[in-house]
């Protein structure tokens, strides 16, 4: 067994509470959220590509499309589902997808990727930076990331630059699916503006805890600012375990005995 000594200057009571004998590992990876590089077999998964099947089916053409993810306010799963989604995408064959932080006041892709911050987006919509210096892959397959970039004081005024515009169709020549992670719409404009410009916004609802009036009004928000709503994605699942859950199973009956 490892036992790790204890140095005399050591604060003396790091573990919180915890034995003074036990290593505690802390796993700093990617979010334990990303299903489909966690878990990639599992139920949650399975619902995050039964999403992108739907988001497929809606473009038949498969032509590049633009995708915001967003919500009515804070916390509801936008970047896990965003990340999840791209990754999703990514996993079809002959498909290149970028996820894109577009979240300038809270950005969490990096965070949740386990990359260092760099510059990005903001860089991009300021002219600092052309998009092939800062793009970098996402770590997952062949997912490409555009992260949020440099902090700024103005992200309404760096969001509504026409350079934008010009990004999005730079994005859409080279990728099929561009994901673009966003702040909340109630507190901000910039959701509004993002799902302006993209060619479909999905409204994320977390389950238990979304406010329905709050979840609508978003809802309208988006439409009135001439956004493309195309769904909603409940972010999370209570109750039983889905992966566990025995229903799942579906073996054929045995054989009948005579
Ligand atoms: N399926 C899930 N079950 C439980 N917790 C989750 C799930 N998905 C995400 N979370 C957690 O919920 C919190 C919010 O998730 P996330 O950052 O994706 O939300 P957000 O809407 O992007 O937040 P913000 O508005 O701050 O950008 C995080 O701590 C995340 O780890
Ligand atoms: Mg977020």
């Amino acid at each position: 067994m490892f036992r790790r000594k204890k140095p005399a200057d050591e604060d003396p009571a790091p573990s919180q509470g915890l034995p003074d004998d036990m290593v505690v590992v802390v796993d700093r990876s990617l979010s334990p959220y990303l299903v489909l590089f966690h878990e990639p077999a599992g139920f949650r998964a399975e619902q995050m590509r039964s999403l992108r099947n739907r988001l497929a089916t809606m473009n038949p053409d498969g032509e590049p499309k633009t995708l915001v993810v967003t919500s009515a306010v804070r916390g509801e799963g936008k970047s896990i589902t965003a990340i999840n989604l791209a990754m999703a995408f990514a996993e079809l064959e002959r498909h290149k997808v970028v996820l894109v932080d577009a979240d300038l006041r809270r950005p969490a892709c990096e965070k949740y990727l386990h990359l260092n911050p760099g510059p990005g987006l903001s860089d991009v919509l300021r002219g600092d930076a052309t998009v092939d210096r800062v793009l970098r892959p996402a770590g997952y397959r062949n997912l490409m990331l555009l992260g949020a970039g440099t902090r700024v004081d103005n992200p309404a005024e760096v969001l509504a630059a026409s350079r934008l515009d010009e990004l999005f169709q730079r994005l859409k020549e080279r990728y099929q699916y561009i994901v673009v992670d966003t702040p909340p719409v109630l507190p901000s404009t910039d959701a509004g503006v993002l799902a302006a410009r993209a060619d479909g916004t999905l409204l994320v609802v977390r389950l238990e805890k979304s406010l329905k009036k709050q979840s609508k009004d978003a809802l309208r928000v988006l439409q009135d600012m001439g956004g493309n709503v195309l769904g909603t994605f409940v972010s999370e699942l209570r109750g039983v375990d889905p992966d566990h859950d025995p229903r799942l199973a579906y073996e054929p009956d045995a054989p009948e005995e005579d």
